[in-house]
């Protein structure tokens, strides 16, 4: 039975439930993460804590749990699964208060998390993305379940029959509304610095550790918008996409219109990686 952790508790998913004042229903005042799950191990479990822990302290919280506390909630949802290939969910409010904005009457947080199967994807036909003005706020660097802009994001892709929005501030890419961005031209790859419009990916800065460790050129800079629908190739990662090329943007072809060959050597990398990793 897919169990889920609440507040301590371990629960059957569906009887698992919240308190309408909890300040995540009114107001989204939380964070979460998403961590995939190959084989059942959990992939950059250090570097999702890690990221989870900024969060936390970027909105006055403080992680409730060490990492070992973690890891063994998280792998007894996992082996509550049947499937081996999952993705954690795992949230933190700030818990239950009046409706008042002030964060001190905040004095126990709301901890759930849960694991389900995932259909195992196949992108390497690439997907289509629109963009689209970033009309987030200045704080991308937090992982925040406040989401709004990004739902919207996602439903405008959708409309246009794509399946992904990258964003653009002032003439520069920043991400994709729930992924990062690469680009590849004449064989250089680029991708946009981290800085507080742009989340700090784990599959962002995974792929940029095995391009380093196979010494392939890349470049964390500053990607105007007209680079970015001049380039040869594309890519978005995210811990539930991996590495998807882009083969359409705005209607039009990137590149030849098929997933590229530097693409294909970088995926083949994290693919091996991963195997490396979970098996
Ligand atoms: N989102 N940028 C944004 C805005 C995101 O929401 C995500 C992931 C990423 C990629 O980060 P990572 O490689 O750590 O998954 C970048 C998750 C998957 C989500 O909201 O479901």
């Amino acid at each position: 039975m897919t169990l889920a952790y609440l507040n301590g508790e371990f629960k059957p998913l569906a009887e698992a439930s919240v308190n309408v004042l909890d300040r995540g229903f009114t107001f989204g005042d939380g964070v979460y993460e998403v961590m995939p799950v190959f084989n059942r191990m959990i992939f950059r479990f250090d570097e999702h804590v890690r990221r989870l822990e900024n969060s936390l302290q970027a909105i006055y919280m403080t992680n409730p749990y060490a990492a070992e506390q973690w890891l063994s909630i998280l792998q007894k949802l996992v082996s509550s699964v049947e499937q081996t290939e999952q993705s954690i969910y795992l949230q933190i409010t700030r818990g239950v208060t009046d409706r008042d904005h002030a964060i001190s009457l905040a004095k126990n947080p709301t901890i759930f998390a849960m694991s389900r199967a995932v259909e195992k994807k196949n992108f390497a036909a690439g997907i289509n993305a629109i963009t689209h003005e970033d009309i987030r706020w200045q704080y991308c660097a937090i992982k925040a379940i406040t989401l709004l802009p990004s739902v919207l994001l996602r439903h405008k892709a959708k409309e246009q029959g794509a399946s992904e929005a990258i964003l653009i501030r002032d003439t520069y890419v920043t991400e994709g509304a729930a992924s990062n961005v690469f680009i590849c031209k004449d064989n250089k790859i680029l991708t946009p610095p981290k800085n507080n419009h742009v989340l700090p990916g784990i599959t962002r800065d995974l792929l940029i550790e095995i391009l380093d460790k196979h010494n392939i050129a890349y470049a964390e800079m500053p990607v105007s918008e007209a680079a970015l629908l001049a380039a040869d190739e594309v890519w978005l990662t995210s811990s539930t996409w991996e590495i998807v090329p882009v083969v359409q943007l705005d209607n039009k072809p990137v590149g030849s219109g098929k997933p590229g060959p530097v693409w294909h050597t970088a995926n083949l990398l994290y693919q091996k990686f991963k195997r490396s990793y979970c098996c």
